[in-house]
């Protein structure tokens, strides 16, 4: 029998809080926050119906509390969970994931219970460390380890990283057969429909969520969808919106359909890492930046916090792989490797890095079996000796841009060729001059051959240049950033054009044999430039495929007054 319990926030009728608490099955208790009025979720999206922060109660012969709620419900909450149980006789605190939504309380019933152990993934236990600056009790946990609450509550919790975060895990409580899983199959939609009785109305929001969160990591989707398999699912008690009981087929089936299309719809490169050892979480960063600047996916797994049949699924349908070394030392590795290396095949690119562990696994051999496989290399080993740098983290992100150029060379290619319109060539009609563009930001320089330029305001002096999403240099070109403007003299380009041309390794010198004196911002100048001006970027426009980027021009010098601009003509707008 369900009985229901709801509070009214009397002093805030413009954005009604409510609660609801529900026996959803034997010990086991839904405590739901309504939150009737939020209309926008971050900056992710729109709400038309509300959202709900679910939180769950079990009563073994030990206590559990499945995930807390949004901080604005401190009071409600808190009163209701004190009226449930006394907080002293929490046990376990299970975090599934910790964005605040749901963790936004943990503080507080820290504060009131501080013998509680906190069980959640690897990941979810460092971010909580950082958002709660307080000691706290935990155990991590990881797919497939169990966690006994007495009167038949076993516990088994199943990992599901990427799942809108890295942190994510589900929980099953096998006497009951609810799945708890947080963000996964939620909605926001809040009304006091404790369950899905109602299907059509739900199937618009559930379709939402799916396309804002979790659709992105379709792979990673699959991959969980795969774990849950052999669980008897009675229910599913998700953290927002209602718990699903009645359709459970359905909702899991369009996950499943939903993930299957996007997988395959685009290429993507999966990056094998073990988290939290040596530098490897900022290089995976980097290289992660690098792959999103050419629109390419990214799954990232955790070596030390992943399965088998997981890394046989990603291995053999990626289009690149990344693997970083992992400690030599390290259970459970062997056969991950083995498996890596079986499923990998020829028509992949595959890079490797090393982030000085001191007890790595060997990068050359790895490499060298990779070629005789016939994958081709998409950047050189790299190898972290010291701590990294800024210059460390572009080399990566540069490895990371080539390794996404490398799987979208097709498509590349194919936009590359002239549709010989009229459109096409006409566009091709609009000549520009040659410039070289330089910055240095710290100790990170680049450059760049640059002819979409063209004056865009006169009060302030203000240059518009369209650069492309996967140019080393954009990094360099954010707002506030500086940088040169190198005009070319006619005549007397050539040499630089080439020099600029060249495509240089991931963290190359770009600089190196070519004259140059630093200008006020620091950026470097072109001996033999014709003239330059110094930029601030002041605007950035998402245009397709380049940056339109909006700056304004402090200060400038002609070198030789009767020298004139490098012009370029061309016949085909589908070329530079
Ligand atoms: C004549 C010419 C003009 C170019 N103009 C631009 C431009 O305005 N914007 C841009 O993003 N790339 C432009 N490019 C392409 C880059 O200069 C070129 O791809 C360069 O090698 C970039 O290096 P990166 O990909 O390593 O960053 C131009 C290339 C040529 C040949």
């Amino acid at each position: 029998m369900v009985s229901l319990a709801t509070l009214e926030l009397a002093s805030a009728p413009a954005h009604r809080l409510t609660l609801q608490t529900a026996a959803i099955a034997p010990d086991s208790t839904a405590i739901r926050c309504l939150d009737w009025d939020r209309d926008r979720f971050d900056i992710e999206f729109e709400l038309q119906n509300g959202t709900t922060y679910n939180s769950f109660l079990i009563r073994g012969e030990k206590t559990a509390l499945i995930d807390t709620s949004h901080g604005k419900f401190k009071d409600l909450y808190l009163a209701e969970l004190q009226a449930l149980v006394n907080p002293a006789e929490i046990d376990y605190l299970i975090v599934n994931h910790t964005e605040p939504d749901h963790s936004g309380l943990i503080g507080n019933l820290l504060a009131l219970a501080p013998q509680i152990t906190v069980v959640a993934s690897k990941v979810a236990i460092q971010f909580l460390q950082n958002q709660l600056h307080r000691p706290f009790g935990f155990q991590m946990v990881k797919s497939g380890d169990r966690l006994d609450l007495g009167n038949g509550h076993e516990l088994t919790f199943i990992s599901a990283p990427n799942l809108h975060w890295p942190d994510t895990m589900l929980t099953y409580d096998g006497s009951t057969g609810v799945l708890y899983t947080c963000d996964v199959f939620g909605l926001h939609y809040c009304d006091d429909s404790l369950y899905d009785e109602m299907p059509t109305l739900l199937e618009a929001d559930f379709q939402l969520y799916y396309d804002c969160l979790m659709g992105p990591n379709a792979r990673s989707v699959l991959a969980a969808l795969k774990r849950i398999e052999p669980f008897a699912i009675g229910q599913i008690a998700t953290g927002h919106g209602p718990l699903l009981r009645h359709h459970i087929a359905d909702w899991t089936g369009r996950y499943r359909t939903w993930s299957e299309a996007q997988a395959q719809a685009e290429p993507f490169v999966a990056i094998f890492y073990a988290g939290e050892y040596g530098h490897s979480d900022r290089i995976v960063h980097a290289l992660g930046q690098g792959l999103l600047k050419t629109a390419t996916a990214v799954e990232l797994v955790d070596l030390l916090d992943t399965d088998i049949p997981a890394v046989r699924e990603l291995v053999s349908t990626a289009a690149g792989l990344v693997l970083g070394m992992p400690p030599q030392t390290a259970p459970g590795l062997e056969p991950i490797l083995s498996t890596i290396l079986a499923a990998a095949h020829p028509k992949q690119a595959i890079g490797l890095f090393e982030t000085g562990g001191g007890q790595d696994e060997p990068i050359f051999p790895l490499r060298n079996r990779f070629q005789e496989l016939g994958l081709e290399s998409a950047f050189e080993p790299i190898l972290i000796k010291a701590t990294p740098t800024e210059a460390t983290d572009k080399l990566c992100e540069e490895a990371g841009t080539d390794l996404g150029q490398w799987v979208n060379r097709d498509r590349t290619q194919k936009q590359g060729q002239s549709h010989n319109s009229g459109l096409d060539q006409a566009l091709g009609r609009l000549s520009t001059g040659l410039y070289i563009l330089t910055a240095r930001k710290g100790d990170v320089t680049s450059a760049m051959l640059a002819s979409w330029v063209i004056q865009a305001s006169t009060e302030p002096p203000g240059i518009a240049i369209a650069v492309a999403k996967d140019r080393a240099i954009e990094s360099l070109l954010h707002w506030g950033d500086t940088f040169v403007l190198n005009v070319l003299e006619e005549g007397n380009y050539q040499r630089l054009m080439k020099h600029f041309l060249k495509r240089f390794p991931p963290g190359g010198d770009r600089f190196e044999g070519v004259a140059t004196y630093a200008a006020t911002n620091g950026s470097p100048i072109l001996a033999e430039a014709l003239a330059y001006l110094e930029c601030t970027v002041n605007h950035r426009m998402e245009a397709a495929d380049h940056w339109m980027i909006y700056c304004t021009a402090k200060t400038g010098r002609v070198a030789k007054p009767n020298g004139l601009t490098a012009v370029h003509h061309r016949k085909a707008s589908n070329h530079y």
